[in-house]
C-alpha cells in the first residue's frame, strides 16, 4: 500500500480549524454538552444562525501557506454531530440547515489548490445520534446502551467516512478524535479508509492501523520512532471564543516549533474562525509573524531528525543531516556555551544571512563567541553548526527528567 509518511515527517507545521454551528455561540465547541442545551434550542439558536456568509477557504489556505504551514485539517464533524458536508446519513448537516451548502468541498479544493495537504477531522462521538449513549454526560458515557445501538452507531459513522473518503477527491489525513465508548470496528473501518484513499495518513484515535500519534496541548514525543504530532490551541480554546484572549505570542509558537522539531514531530496549531468563516484578526497576525520568522530561519526546522541532544539553558538544539541548529530563545551575553556535541565542528553561521559566527571547540565544550547583545532576532536567533559526520551527543541521555514531562505519558 502506498504510504505518504515522508511528507508528514518533513511538514513541521499544520493548521487545525475548529469551525461549526457552535462557532455561533462564541464559547468554544463543547457548549451543547457543557450547558445542557436541548437540540431544538441548539438548532434554533446556533445551527440556523450559522450562515458561513464570508466563507472563503482560499483565504484560510493562503494564510496557512504564508504562516509556513504544509497541511490544513478541518473539523468535518465535531461532537455536536452537525456535518459540514452533504451527507445522506443524517439531516443534521450544513446543506439542510444554516449555510445550506456543502462546506467540505470548497475547503478541500482551496487547500489543494494552494499546494497544501488536506486533512479532515472526524469526531467518533456524535451527541446528536439517538444511539449515542448520553450527549450531556460528564465527560463521556461509560458504555453503549446495548449491542444493537452500538452496532447501529458503528454503521452510521462508517457510512459518513465512506462519503468523506469517496466524494471529495484525495484526502491526505483522516484526523480522528477518539470515541468514548470505543468502537469495535475501528480496524475494519481504518482498512476500508485506506482502500478508498491509498496513501492517506490516519491518526491513532480509532485503533490500528494508524500512521501517527498525537499529543494534545503538550509536546511529548513518543518513546518509539512513531511519527507524531502535537496539537495546540492559539488561545485556550479550539472553537471560536472571542472572550478568550489569552493568546500565545509568535515567539511562543516558534518555541513550540523548535520543540517539536527537536523531537522530529509536527505542530498542528489551531484557529477558530468566526461563524461567518473569517479567521479572527489577532489569530491571523500571530500566524503571519510566525511565517515571517520561518521564511528567514525555517530551513533549520523543516524535515528535522529527532535530536540526540539534551536540553539547554538557552533554547533548543535541532538536527538535520550533518548540521546542528542552535535556537536561542534566551540570550547568554556575548558568549554561548554548548556542552553537547561530540563531533568535530567545521563551521558556524547565522541561518538567516549565512554570516559566520566565531567559535572555539575545547574538549566537550563549544563556545560561540562575539555574539551581538542583544541578539538581532527578538523571536529566536538561529545558528547553524556544521559538523563532521552525523551529529552525536557527548553523553547520550540515559535518564530523562524535565519538570512538566511525565515519564509515564511518553
Ligand atoms: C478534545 C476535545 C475536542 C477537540 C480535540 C482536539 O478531544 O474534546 O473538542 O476537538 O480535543 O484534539
Amino acid at each position: 500500500m502506498e504510504n505518504n509518511i515522508q511528507w508528514f515527517k518533513s511538514a513541521l507545521f499544520g493548521m487545525f480549524i475548529h469551525w461549526g454551528a457552535y462557532s455561533v455561540g462564541g464559547r468554544g465547541e463543547w457548549i451543547l454538552n457543557r450547558e445542557h442545551i436541548p437540540y431544538d434550542e441548539y438548532t434554533e439558536k446556533y445551527v440556523d444562525n450559522f450562515k458561513a456568509e464570508k466563507y472563503n477557504p482560499s483565504e484560510w489556505a493562503r494564510l496557512a501557506k504564508k504562516a509556513g504551514m504544509k497541511y490544513v485539517v478541518l473539523t468535518a464533524r465535531h461532537h455536536d454531530g452537525f456535518a459540514l458536508w452533504d451527507t445522506a446519513t443524517t439531516s443534521f448537516n450544513s446543506v439542510n440547515y444554516g449555510p445550506r451548502r456543502d462546506l467540505v468541498r470548497p475547503f478541500v479544493e482551496a487547500v489543494r489548490k494552494e499546494g497544501l495537504k488536506v486533512g479532515l477531522y472526524f469526531s467518533g462521538a456524535d451527541w446528536s445520534h439517538p444511539d449515542y449513549p448520553d450527549p450531556y454526560c460528564r465527560d463521556w458515557p461509560e458504555g453503549w446502551k446495548d449491542e444493537e445501538s452500538r452496532r447501529r452507531f458503528e454503521e452510521y459513522y462508517k457510512k459518513q467516512l465512506i462519503e468523506l473518503m469517496s466524494n471529495y477527491g484525495k484526502i491526505d489525513i483522516l484526523w480522528y478524535d477518539g470515541c468514548i465508548p470505543e468502537f469495535s470496528n475501528g480496524e475494519e473501518v481504518n482498512r476500508l479508509v485506506k482502500e478508498l484513499q491509498p496513501g492517506i495518513l490516519i491518526n491513532a484515535r480509532n485503533g490500528k492501523p494508524y500512521d501517527f500519534v498525537n499529543c494534545e496541548r503538550a509536546i511529548q514525543p513518543p518513546r518509539s520512532d512513531m511519527p507524531w504530532e502535537a496539537c495546540q490551541t492559539l488561545n485556550n480554546s479550539w472553537g471560536y471564543y472571542p472572550g478568550d484572549t489569552n493568546y500565545k505570542s509568535a515567539r511562543d509558537v516558534v518555541e513550540m516549533l523548535a520543540q517539536v522539531a527537536m523531537g522530529g514531530g509536527n505542530l498542528l496549531l489551531n484557529v477558530g474562525p468566526a461563524p461567518d468563516g473569517t479567521i479572527p484578526e489577532k489569530q491571523a497576525q500571530i500566524l503571519l509573524e510566525v511565517g515571517r520568522w520561518l521564511e528567514r530561519n525555517g530551513w533549520s526546522l523543516y524535515n528535522s531528525a529527532r535530536s540526540p541532544f539534551s536540553w539547554t539553558m538557552f533554547g533548543y538544539l535541532t538536527t538535520k543531516e550533518n548540521k546542528v541548529f542552535v535556537h536561542i530563545f534566551r540570550e547568554t551575553g556575548k558568549e554561548l556555551c554548548i556542552a553537547e556535541i561530540k563531533n568535530k565542528v567545521l563551521d558556524a553561521y547565522y541561518v538567516d544571512t549565512g554570516e559566520k559566527v566565531d567559535f572555539v571547540q575545547a574538549g566537550t565544550r563549544l563556545l560561540l563567541r562575539n555574539l551581538p547583545v542583544p541578539l538581532r532576532d527578538s523571536i529566536c536567533t538561529t545558528i547553524a553548526i556544521e559538523v563532521e559526520g552525523k551529529p552525536e551527543p557527548i553523553r547520550p541521555q540515559v535518564n530523562f527528567w524535565v519538570p512538566g514531562y511525565n515519564e509515564e505519558d511518553l
